[in-house]
């Protein structure tokens, strides 16, 4: 008995352990993102923010236009005219039936950034809804940081400019004083504080990334909806079945009695 209790709980400790671990990163802990695939008006804002904002240098080429549009409740005008900025090899305007791709050669864009920025497709997937909220409303001025003159809370050293910055503004950390459990005394993380103010609210701020995080959970996951669909139809058919099932049995055993 005692060794299956060990084993149940050494399988517990495995399964929650790497969680922790994901979740700890770079220590800095994580506000939650308002994900909800149900508020369409949230996936549409958020996908204008991403094609205004992110695609520039990103892509997300595992993606059509035109299926973005069945799922967010947008015909494909509606997706032409607001949300497709790019243009195709030809220079025409991007088709609604595109893979959402960004014009930026790879090249270029490593001459630029040292890097590529990464394909952002399933990014909700790898770095989780609640690390993306985090990321981008921590990013504070460092006159460090010669490149970018930008760190970030969960991503330290990071490549990427602040790109929201005109909607944010430039804000700095604020440190306090404080003992450790040995009483040495190290710098503590309390807050940021504006030093710039940007053309948002931090209130309507946090609402606009809610909604662009929201859009990329999407991207991660666009079938989520439809399964969800799914399922409800398969277990109203399941529950009628057990009813037929239950009728007919009746019927039989009425015969053998
Ligand atoms: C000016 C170009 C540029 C724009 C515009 C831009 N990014 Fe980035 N982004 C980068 C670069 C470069 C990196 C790679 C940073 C690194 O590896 O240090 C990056 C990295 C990231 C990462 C981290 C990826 C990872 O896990 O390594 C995320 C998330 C991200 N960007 C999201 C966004 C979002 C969302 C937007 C739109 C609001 C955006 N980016 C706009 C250049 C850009």
């Amino acid at each position: 008995m005692m060794h299956i209790k060990r084993f149940i709980f050494a399988g517990l400790i495995a399964t929650i352990m790497p969680m922790g671990v994901l979740a700890a990163g770079s220590g800095f802990p994580l506000d939650r993102a308002p994900v909800d695939f149900e508020n369409k008006a949230s996936l549409q804002r958020g996908a204008q923010t991403f094609m205004n904002y992110c695609l520039g240098c990103h892509s997300a080429d595992y993606h059509r236009y035109n299926r973005m549009a069945i799922d967010l409740d947008l015909t494909e005008d509606q997706v032409r005219e607001n949300l497709i900025f790019t243009t195709d090899a030809s220079g025409e305007p991007t088709k609604v039936g595109s893979l959402i791709e960004n014009n930026m050669p790879n090249q270029y864009a490593k001459q630029v950034f040292g890097v590529v920025p990464p394909n952002l497709a399933l990014i909700a997937k790898s770095r989780g809804a609640d690390w993306l909220y985090t990321y981008l409303r921590t990013f504070y001025l460092d006159s460090s940081r010669e490149t970018v003159g930008v760190n970030n809370k969960v991503f330290p050293d990071v490549g990427m400019p602040h790109v929201l910055w005109e909607l944010q503004g430039w804000q700095k950390p604020i440190y306090e004083q404080a003992a450790d459990s040995n009483g040495e005394e190290h710098k503590q993380f309390v807050g940021f504080e504006i030093v710039t103010e940007g053309q948002l609210s931090p209130k309507e701020y946090d609402k606009l990334v809610g909604d662009l995080v929201n859009f990329l959970a999407y991207l991660s996951d666009p079938y989520k909806l439809q399964r969800e669909r799914t399922g409800m139809w398969v277990l109203a058919f399941l529950v009628l079945l057990a009813i037929f099932a239950y009728i007919l049995k009746k019927e039989y055993w009425r015969d053998i009695h």
